[in-house]
C-alpha cells in the first residue's frame, strides 16, 4: 500500500471516529488522538526529514491537507455537540413562569417588606414620590446638614457606627436615620417637594426594643405656605389608612428635634394584654414617629431660601407599625431570620398591598 493509500485510510478512520464522538470530551480525545504532538498525523510529519527535498515538498502538501480536513471535521463537530448540548439544557431547565406558585415551595414576604409596600402606596396615593439616598453617610448629611453641630447632646443620642478615620480626620458612618434624604432631595429638587423615603437605617444598640439594623421612613414637604394643620393632617389620614379603621387614637407631644422647630412627637393608642399589641385599645402608647417644621438652617443646608419656602418632616419607625399592625411583640424576632416565625407572620408574594384591594387583605 502507498503512503497516500494509507494516509487516506487513516484520515477516513478519523473522520469516521469525529462524526462518532458523542461529546466533547470524546472529541476532544480523538483530536490529541490524531493532531495532538504524539498523534497519528504528526507521527507521520515527523516522518518527512528522511525524505528527499522534492517528494518532502509533496508528501508535505498532502499532510498539511489531510490535517486541515481534520481540523475542519472537527470544528463542525463541535460546533454541533454544542449547539445539541445548550438545546439540551434549555429544554431541561425551561421554567413555566405562568404555572401558580406551587405553594409547598413558596416564598413569603417579610412584614418590613409588606409594611415597607403599603406606606409607600398610601403616600402614593397622596401624592407623595419616593426618594432614595445611601446607607454610608458623611458626617455633613447625616448630622451637620440636619442643624447637629459637632458638639451637639444630640449626637449621643444616636449610637452610630463609624467607619475608620481617614488621613484628613473624616470619618463616614452608617446613617442613622433617614433624614439626610431630606438634604439630598433638596440638593436636586427644585421646591414644591413632596417625598418620602423609606430604607434601612443603623444604630449601635441592642435591647428588646432596639436592634442594630432598623427600618424608617422620611417624609419632606416643601411648599410656600405649608403649615402644621396639614403635617397633623397629613399624618391622621396615613394612620387611619395603615390599620384600616376609624378609630385610630394618635397623641401629639411636644418634643424637640434639632431638625425641626416646632417639633412633635407622635404616640399611638394600644394595648399589650396577654403578650398581644391591639391598636386602639387599652391605655398604652407607642411612639412611632418624629415630626415638626423643617429649621430654617435645613433648608438653607440644602439650598432652599427659607423667606420663601417652608415645610414639614417626619420620621416614622417602619418596624414599630409592623409589630402595631401585626400583633408581634418582639422587635429582635424580625431579624432572626428564624423561617417558623416567617411562615407565621410572612405574606405571600402574591399579596401586593393597594388601596384599592385592600393593603393587609
Ligand atoms: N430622624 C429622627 C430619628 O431618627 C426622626 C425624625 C424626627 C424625623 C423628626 C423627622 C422629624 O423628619 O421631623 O429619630
Amino acid at each position: 500500500m502507498s503512503g497516500q493509500d494509507e494516509l487516506q485510510e487513516l484520515v477516513g478512520a478519523a473522520i469516521g471516529e469525529i462524526e462518532a464522538a458523542e461529546d466533547i470530551r470524546a472529541l476532544d480525545e480523538v483530536r490529541v488522538k490524531y493532531l495532538g504532538k504524539k498523534g497519528l498525523v504528526s507521527a507521520q510529519m515527523k516522518e518527512l526529514g528522511k525524505l528527499d527535498p522534492e517528494q518532502r515538498r509533496e508528501r508535505g502538501r498532502v499532510l498539511n491537507e489531510a490535517r486541515q480536513q481534520l481540523e475542519k471535521a472537527i470544528a463542525s463537530r463541535r460546533a454541533a455537540l454544542e449547539k445539541r448540548a445548550l438545546e439540551e439544557k434549555l429544554a431541561k431547565e425551561r421554567v413555566d413562569v405562568t404555572l401558580p406558585a406551587r405553594p409547598e415551595r413558596a416564598g413569603v414576604v417579610h412584614p418590613v417588606s409588606h409594611v415597607w409596600e403599603e406606606v409607600v402606596e398610601i403616600f402614593a396615593d397622596l401624592g407623595f414620590s419616593v426618594a432614595e439616598g445611601p446607607h454610608i453617610e458623611t458626617d455633613w448629611y447625616n448630622f451637620e446638614a440636619l442643624n447637629i453641630p459637632p458638639e451637639h447632646p444630640a449626637r449621643q443620642e444616636h449610637d452610630t457606627f463609624y467607619f475608620h478615620e481617614k488621613e484628613d480626620g473624616a470619618r463616614k458612618l452608617l446613617r442613622t436615620h433617614t433624614s439626610p434624604v431630606q438634604i439630598h432631595t433638596m440638593e436636586t429638587q427644585q421646591p414644591p417637594i413632596r417625598i418620602i423615603a423609606p430604607g434601612r437605617v443603623f444604630r449601635c444598640d441592642s435591647d428588646p426594643t432596639h436592634t442594630p439594623v432598623f427600618h424608617q421612613v422620611e417624609a419632606l414637604v416643601i411648599d410656600r405656605d405649608t403649615h402644621m394643620g396639614h403635617l397633623k393632617w397629613t399624618l391622621e389620614e396615613f394612620c387611619k389608612a395603615f390599620f384600616e379603621t376609624e378609630n385610630v387614637k394618635m397623641r401629639f407631644r411636644a418634643s424637640h428635634f434639632p431638625f425641626t422647630e416646632p417639633s412633635m412627637e407622635v404616640d399611638i393608642n394600644c394595648s399589650w394584654e396577654g403578650g398581644q399589641v391591639k391598636v386602639g385599645e387599652g391605655d398604652d402608647w407607642l411612639e412611632i414617629l418624629g415630626s415638626g417644621m423643617v429649621h430654617p438652617n435645613v433648608l438653607r443646608a440644602g439650598g432652599i431660601d427659607p423667606d420663601e419656602w417652608q415645610g414639614y418632616a417626619f420620621g416614622i419607625g417602619i418596624d414599630r407599625l409592623a409589630m402595631l399592625k401585626y400583633g408581634i411583640p418582639d422587635l429582635r424576632a424580625f431579624f432572626d431570620a428564624d423561617i417558623r416565625w416567617l411562615k407565621h407572620y410572612g405574606f405571600s408574594a402574591l399579596q401586593i398591598p393597594t388601596l384599592a384591594g385592600g393593603l393587609s387583605a
